[in-house]
């Protein structure tokens, strides 16, 4: 199979799981693949392990000046871009007491709280049928 043939591929986090599968994949299918990631030292040891038809470009997703230069690697090599596996996803964590007023948190701690006192009642009494199985009493009560 060659569906990808001469088709060349940008994949961010390319070095494990599932970038790593996906740049292997595309290989195989014959395209030529840019794998993006943080650490030079795994970008190396994938390179080597793909073997042909791969390179790695040092960077990471969050900053616009390493995508540049992603990009600027690929237009240097004399390549275009057909495919771009944007397979890094970020997440920026906030403390809740950050983004909620202390009313709202106090809310979703009473919440939280029925629904474990409710779930540990449910095991000591075993398990009810699926029309029984209702928590909005408990949380009512907790929202007072
Ligand atoms: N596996 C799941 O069950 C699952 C579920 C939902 C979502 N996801 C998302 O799917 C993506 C792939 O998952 P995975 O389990 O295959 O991940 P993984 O095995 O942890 O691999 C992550 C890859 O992304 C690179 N990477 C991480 N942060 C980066 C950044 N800021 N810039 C550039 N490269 C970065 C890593 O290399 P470096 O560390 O060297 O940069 C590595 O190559 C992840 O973003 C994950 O959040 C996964």
């Amino acid at each position: 199979m060659s569906r990808l043939q001469n088709k060349v591929a940008v994949i961010t986090g390319g070095t494990s799981g599932i970038g790593l599968a996906a740049a292997q994949r595309f290989v195989a299918e014959g395209a030529f693949v840019y794998i993006f990631g943080r650490r030079q030292k795994e970008l190396d040891k994938t390179v080597a392990s793909i073997g042909r038809n791969v390179a790695g470009v040092q960077g990471d997703v969050r900053k616009f000046e390493d995508l540049d230069r992603l990009h600027a690697k690929v237009a240097s090599d004399g390549r275009k871009i057909d495919v771009v596996v944007a397979n890094v996803g970020t997440v920026n964590s906030v403390k809740l007491a950050d983004v909620l007023p202390r009313s709202q948190r106090l809310r979703r701690l009473q919440d939280r709280t029925a629904l474990l006192c409710q779930d540990l009642d449910d095991g000591a009494q075993g398990p009810r049928h699926p029309g029984q199985h209702d928590h909005s009493g408990s949380l009512r009560h907790a929202a007072d």
